[in-house]
């Protein structure tokens, strides 16, 4: 393939991509006692039995350094009405976590008003690219009832269900 063809590709790839809807969490950690997060797109359910879930971590990823030290990490699944927070750790830095509701939960930060919540231990990290895939046994869970935050085209959004016809 020439150069400009792999250029195409890797442009049309980000702009296919920017098409599929997906969720957005918030992956968290601790750092000793510093509670640190990342927001992520890249998260799916891998496994029923047992249950697990992956995410997709870049190689440069400060929360990925803390992860391979721990074993161990949550899912904040976000709220409709938690765009601010998805930007807010969407950025690097020690002090995401500054002015943000959140408790301990299985020894992660759990973060106030997510609509999902999920601890995981880590079951293995396995490289793809200039990501790193976590691979995560779910060891708890927590549920609050709210419309999901969603990501398409690079805006947030969520969702709305088509109206049945009867
Ligand atoms: C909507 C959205 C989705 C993102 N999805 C991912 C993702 O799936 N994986 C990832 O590594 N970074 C993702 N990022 C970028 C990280 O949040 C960003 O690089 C962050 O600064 C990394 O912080 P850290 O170095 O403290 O881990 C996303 C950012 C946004 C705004």
């Amino acid at each position: 393939m020439s150069e400009s063809v792999i250029d195409q590709v890797a442009v049309e790839f980000r702009d296919v991509m920017a098409r599929v809807c997906t969720p957005v969490a918030v992956i968290t950690a601790f750092d000793d006692e510093r509670p640190h997060g990342t927001t992520v797109s890249a998260f799916t359910s891998l496994s029923m039995g047992p249950p697990m879930i992956l995410v997709s971590l870049d190689r440069g990823s400060d929360l990925l350094s803390i992860i391979r030290r721990t074993g161990r990490f949550g899912v904040n699944v976000l709220a409709h009405d938690q765009a601010d927070v998805a930007l807010r750790f969407a950025r690097k830095g020690a002090d995401k976590f500054d002015g943000i509701a959140w408790s301990g939960s299985s020894a992660l930060p759990r973060l106030d008003g997510a609509s999902g919540w999920l601890a995981c231990t880590t079951e293995s990290l396995v490289d793809g690219g200039d990501h790193v895939v976590a691979l995560g046994n779910i060891v708890e869970t927590g549920l609050t009832p709210a419309a999901p935050l969603t990501y398409h085209d690079r805006v947030f959004g969520t969702h709305s269900a088509f109206e049945v016809a009867r």
